[in-house]
């Protein structure tokens, strides 16, 4: 499925990486998604889970997508505190902004706590922009902020630079 800059393959995850996927993101989300949670979205044939494993085969990077023209729809997104600041989630961005445009979307739109900065820079940096925003939605003062990314059809993303090596 491709591979981020230093070279760590970007793989689709299928039904028997629910549990790790599940097991992988505890500690990124205050609101886990289970095992169920995975398997369902990998069932989807809308649907796409995919991200990094490192060293170990463990998952230290993921990344959910429906893709439903006109438009794709980032569920979720994360990295393992290790494997932080490596460039894997910007990476991941990328893909999944080639896999909704080859699925014929036309943008990618996802949604974030206002509050958290560490994903708005990377959103930003990966050329999304604001389009709405919920008030309250995460709780007092946690606006869900929607962003969204236009997609140009035939242009895939351009290789990501700063990516670094996973040890
Ligand atoms: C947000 C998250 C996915 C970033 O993953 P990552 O693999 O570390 O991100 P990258 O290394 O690809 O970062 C790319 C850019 O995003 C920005 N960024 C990422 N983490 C940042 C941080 N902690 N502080 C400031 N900027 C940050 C930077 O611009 C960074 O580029 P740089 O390292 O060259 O400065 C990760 O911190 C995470 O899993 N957080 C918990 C789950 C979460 O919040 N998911 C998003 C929900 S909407």
């Amino acid at each position: 499925m491709g591979s981020t800059d230093a070279g760590a393959a970007i793989v689709s995850f299928g039904p028997n990486d629910a549990v790790g996927l599940a097991e992988a993101e505890v500690g990124c989300f205050d609101r886990p998604w289970s095992a169920e949670a995975y398997a369902t979205e990998i069932a989807r044939p809308f649907g796409q889970v995919f991200g990094v494993r490192g060293p170990g085969g463990s998952i230290v990077a993921a990344c959910c997508l429906w893709t439903l023209p006109p438009s794709g729809e980032l569920l979720r997104i994360f990295t393992v505190p290790s494997a932080r600041r490596r460039g894997l989630a910007a990476a991941l961005l990328g893909r999944a902004a080639d896999l909704a445009r080859r699925a014929g979307c036309r943008e990618v739109q996802l949604e974030v706590d206002a509050r958290n900065a560490p994903a708005r820079r990377l959103y930003a940096r990966s050329g999304f922009s604001e389009i709405g925003r919920r008030g309250d939605y995460y709780g007092p003062g946690g606006d869900a902020l929607i962003l969204s990314r236009r997609l140009v059809p035939g242009t895939p993303d351009a290789p990501l630079d700063g990516t670094r090596p996973l040890s």
